[in-house]
């Protein structure tokens, strides 16, 4: 059965820049009378009734869901996904976007994710899995360095080292399994080749038989100008990528997207929902560096604000599995997403910090919240990345100038973010 013509309400659980971009899309859907988000922040307060309750607090939501009578949910972050949130809303006959625990697990074990793809050939680095130190650190003296420690379970993007010598490497298996810095996560190790090339994050929306990408982003995943310093959540993203060409995007599609739905539906692991590849493109075609259960962030903030189809049509086909029906179709500007940062983030960083000139900026730009609060009526930062600044253009240049012209009349105390979002399309042009 389908949604509701009009008159809906949806409920999106989460409270980062991602949901931000869900919500802020949602409010324009004809079909949509209200949207309630779980946690939320200080921007979606402004578009949405926001219920402070966490994302992983699955018996909440689900009694709130019931409560306010919601006809579709939305989960943006992956924890809920991989503790099976989609499977109690659907046994308690609720209507939830995203993929079920066990298709999830394509993101909440690296070790499964990268034997399914070696099983079904779907291209990704070499790779070996382990339990104990011992036979890890042979492993690791055999392939020598460069190359890539990652912990199996969520560990909230941090899981991953690329080591480019061997002391790097071994004190990374010691910190997961030794100082097991992020438990039962560390249980089993991935070690695998270093691949070179060019990242590109590829979302697809999927009803487990056909797979529709959307427009491709670019991530930029180092604190730093340059792509230096430690990685973070992102600080900033661009969409389209120039280096995903028209025949990388075919061969993405014929080698890795569809293989890997077709594969999670042969190992009676369905995936509906929004499937995220973040490919390194190598010499020798694109490679799969990990796959997501959802969307990503920042990158949502830049592919939604190009969308120009209902994404509520689009939810709904998914889980109706009408997918191949539905047409979806993009702006042709470029977008640009300047992720404005707490003091010393990544690191532990400062909260409460007062945050000004936001409505200025908005004239200019979208400018979708992540960690912001309200304290004595003003908004304030409440988390390491507090905005995501985000602005279209006839092309990158104009985009990216937009984005920082409205990052330019934001300010809060040790705010800092990258100059040069967007760099590598500009070096492609
Ligand atoms: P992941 O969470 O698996 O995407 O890894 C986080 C980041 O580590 C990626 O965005 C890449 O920049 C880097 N990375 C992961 N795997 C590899 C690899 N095999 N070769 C080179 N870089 C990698
Ligand atoms: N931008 C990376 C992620 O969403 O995981």
């Amino acid at each position: 059965m389908g949604l509701k013509k009009d008159g809906l309400k949806v409920l999106v659980v989460g409270g980062g820049g991602r949901e931000h971009a869900l919500v802020w899309k949602l409010r324009q859907s004809p079909r949509v009378a209200e949207v309630i988000c779980a946690p939320g922040n200080a921007g979606i307060a402004g578009l949405a009734k926001t219920v402070n309750l966490g994302a992983e607090d699955i018996p909440a939501l689900l009694n709130l869901a019931q409560q306010e009578k919601v006809d579709l949910t939305i989960v943006g972050p992956e924890a809920p996904l991989v503790a099976g949130i989609v499977d109690q809303f659907a046994s308690a006959g609720l209507r939830v976007f995203g993929p079920r625990r066990e298709a999830a697990m394509i993101e909440g074990s690296k070790v499964w994710a990268k034997e399914i793809m070696r099983k079904y050939n779907i291209p990704t680095a070499r790779f070996a899995a382990f339990q104990e130190m011992a036979p890890a650190v042979a492993f690791l003296k055999e392939i020598g360095t460069p190359c890539v420690v990652k912990a199996d379970g969520l560990a909230a993007g941090k899981g991953v080292t690329v080591a480019m010598d061997e002391a790097t490497a071994l004190e990374a298996l010691r910190l997961i399994m030794e100082d097991r810095v992020f438990g039962e996560a560390g249980n089993s190790v991935v070690i695998e080749e270093y691949l070179e090339g060019e990242e590109v994050s590829i979302l697809a929306f999927t009803d487990g038989q056909t797979v529709v990408p959307m427009v491709s982003a670019q991530d930029h995943k180092r604190v730093f100008d340059g792509d230096q310093g430690p990685n973070t959540g992102g600080m900033g993203a661009y969409s389209p990528a120039p280096v995903y060409t028209e025949e990388i995007h075919q061969q993405v599609v014929r080698t890795i997207l569809e293989p890997t739905v077709k594969a999670l539906r042969a190992e009676g692991r369905e995936y509906v929902g929004v499937l995220y590849a973040g490919l390194m493109l190598t010499p020798t075609g694109p490679k799969v560096l990990e796959f997501n259960a959802r969307f990503g962030d920042p990158e949502t903030q830049v592919i939604l604000p190009r969308l120009k189809t209902d994404l509520v049509d689009i939810m709904e086909a998914v889980l109706e599995g009408n997918l191949a029906e539905q047409s979806i179709a993009w702006l042709p500007e470029a977008a640009v997403c300047v992720v404005m940062a707490s003091e010393d983030y990544p690191g532990s960083y400062p909260k409460g910090r007062v945050i000004t000139g936001l409505e200025e900026a908005a004239k200019s730009a979208l400018v979708f919240h992540a960690g912001t609060a309200f304290h004595e009526g003003q908004i304030v930062t409440n988390g390491g990345r507090v905005l995501g600044v985000t602005a279209l253009g006839s092309d990158i240049k104009t985009a990216i100038a937009s984005a920082y012209q409205a990052v330019s009349t934001i300010n809060f105390a040790g705010c800092h973010y990258r100059q040069d979002i967007g760099y590598r399309a500009l070096k492609k042009r």
